[in-house]
């Protein structure tokens, strides 16, 4: 075994699931477990069997439709949750039934009402009773974070001489400073003797905004299982983000740690999860942010325009992205703009810098963003010759007819690869009258399956930003476009799709 292997356990489905109003169907489930393990994670946790029916049937079918990660099922120190969890994972390839019990005198007076002594007992039978089912068995110390380490000890070293292959000690209230969980760890290395028999895994829980530094504080202290879920959700303020330790790890190689992980799928997961979840990730989320890579500030984008390293420490495309995003703001320089303009197709040679530069400035004075929409309206100003205007699909034209009780009614003109094409059609509402008048225009079958409007301020008078993703011969696209005017910016979020597919 590679010593400085590291494991990645996805809890996105039990413990990122259980937050409100982020449960998935059985199928959306399926989903997200086959992008886990196209991304490379080596444990999927499926669900909590006895939980719910849906729960049972969603670890049953991920078992079925998963083949490389190991599937693992959550449950309590009990026969009735283990008989469970062994029946749901049936159909798995490779099985592991994950039980544990409270490890703190906090959970051991207040949860269970007990003693050190018995929940020692209920630990290992649990172990026991789950090892006649399965030959993988992983055991949590819940509350971990927060146990008397010599207990601590006492109890890993039960539980692993029980037949637990993997231990798991979990800072379930996100209580720990990185100093004190990476201690925690390496006192249990150096203080259970049968540690060498399993792998200490970490889960930790980000209360504090501390679950990414304690399970790397874990990693370096022995650790080589880490818990995490997709975006950092889960619980309360969530648990350790899969995308951040992967990073971190990849990022700082000189600390020897490998995983599975193929970095690249990164962005793409990221974003199925936030939009089946409907958990938007925070603009300035650590490696998946809408801002992560986005620079604003004039000397910070020149400054990656000449080295992208003089301002970027990991490579955007390492997580799947194309690239970084300089976003034009009145504060970007005219390398930054130049850079725009290049890279839409103008011959920025034959143009006056200066004084597109002077124009953009006006123009970003009233907006806050500058978008490729905008440059464009910018550059068609008297400079429509500099651009190459033969490439990809353009709306030239948008009329849109709506209100109560007029049937709304839309006409679209689209230049598609240099050609003219217009089309006219109705719908049950202007942005649909409209798409179903690109439909007209470009006759394939493409579907929208995520739409979602919002504005950026509030107010009426504000910019709103649409978000789409449309499938076509079974693949994902996603668009985005934005506009004071909603029909407009849904239209350009369309557009932006239909060019990625073609
Ligand atoms: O946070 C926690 O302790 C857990 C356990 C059930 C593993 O999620
Ligand atoms: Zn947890």
């Amino acid at each position: 075994m590679d010593n400085n292997r590291v494991y990645v356990f996805d809890t996105t489905l039990r413990d990122g699931e259980q937050v409100p109003g982020c449960q998935l169907t059985t199928v959306e489930k399926i989903i997200v477990a086959k992008e886990l393990e196209a991304l490379g994670v080596d444990v999927i946790e499926a669900g909590f069997p006895i939980s719910s029916p849906g729960d049972f049937q969603s670890v049953v079918e991920i078992s079925k439709a998963v083949s490389e990660p190991v599937i693992c099922a959550l449950t309590r120190a009990n026969t009735a949750d283990i008989d469970a969890a062994a029946s749901a994972l049936q159909y798995a390839k490779r099985k592991r039934i994950h039980t544990g019990i409270g490890s703190s005198d906090m959970h051991i007076k207040y949860k269970f009402n007990s003693t050190r002594e018995a929940i020692l007992e209920r630990a290992k039978e649990a172990v026991k009773y789950a090892r006649k089912f399965v030959d993988d068995v992983e055991f949590y110390a819940e509350d971990a974070g927060r146990a008397d380490n010599e207990y601590l000890a006492r109890m890993v070293e039960a539980v692993i001489a029980a037949g637990a292959t993997v231990v798991n000690i979990p800072d379930t209230n996100g209580y720990c400073l990185p100093e004190q969980y990476g201690a925690k760890i390496k006192y249990l290395m150096d203080n259970v003797s049968n540690i060498d028999k399993a792998i200490i895994s970490v889960h930790c829980h980000n209360d504090l905004g501390l679950a990414t530094a304690n399970t790397i504080a874990g990693v370096i202290n022995g650790a080589r299982q880490v818990e995490c879920t997709i975006n950092g959700i889960g619980e309360r303020a969530g648990n350790t983000s899969l995308e951040e330790v992967a990073m971190i790890l990849k990022t700082h190689h000189a600390l020897g740690y490998t995983t599975g992980i193929n970095s690249k799928k990164i962005y793409e997961i990221s974003n199925l999860v936030s939009n089946m979840m409907r958990m938007p990730v925070q603009p300035n989320k650590a490696i998946v942010g809408r801002n992560a890579f986005a620079h604003s500030s004039g000397i910070h984008q020149d400054g990656v325009l000449k080295h992208r390293e003089n301002y970027e420490i990991l490579n955007p495309e390492d997580i799947g992205l194309q690239s970084n995003s300089i976003i034009l703001t009145a504060r970007s320089g005219r390398h930054a703009l130049k850079h725009h303009l290049e890279r839409l197709g103008y011959k920025i040679d034959k143009i006056n810098l200066d004084e597109v530069y002077t124009r953009f400035l006006e123009m970003a004075d009233s907006k806050k963003e500058i978008t490729d929409h905008d440059l464009q309206t910018l550059m068609g100003d008297g400079n429509k010759d500099h651009y190459d205007d033969n490439k990809g699909i353009k709306v030239t034209l948008l009329q849109v007819v709506c209100g109560d009780p007029l049937r709304p009614m839309a006409t679209v003109k689209l230049k598609v690869n240099g050609e003219e094409k217009e089309a006219s059609s109705a719908g049950n509402g202007p942005v649909n009258a409209t798409i179903n008048a690109i439909h007209e225009i470009i006759k394939d079958k493409i579907s929208i399956d995520e739409f979602s409007i919002q504005a950026m301020h509030g107010g009426s008078e504000d910019v709103s930003k649409v978000n789409m993703r449309v499938l076509h011969d079974g693949k994902s696209y996603y668009g985005f476009g934005y506009s004071t005017d909603i029909v407009n910016a849904s239209v350009h979020a369309y557009v932006d799709a239909l060019n990625k597919i073609y």
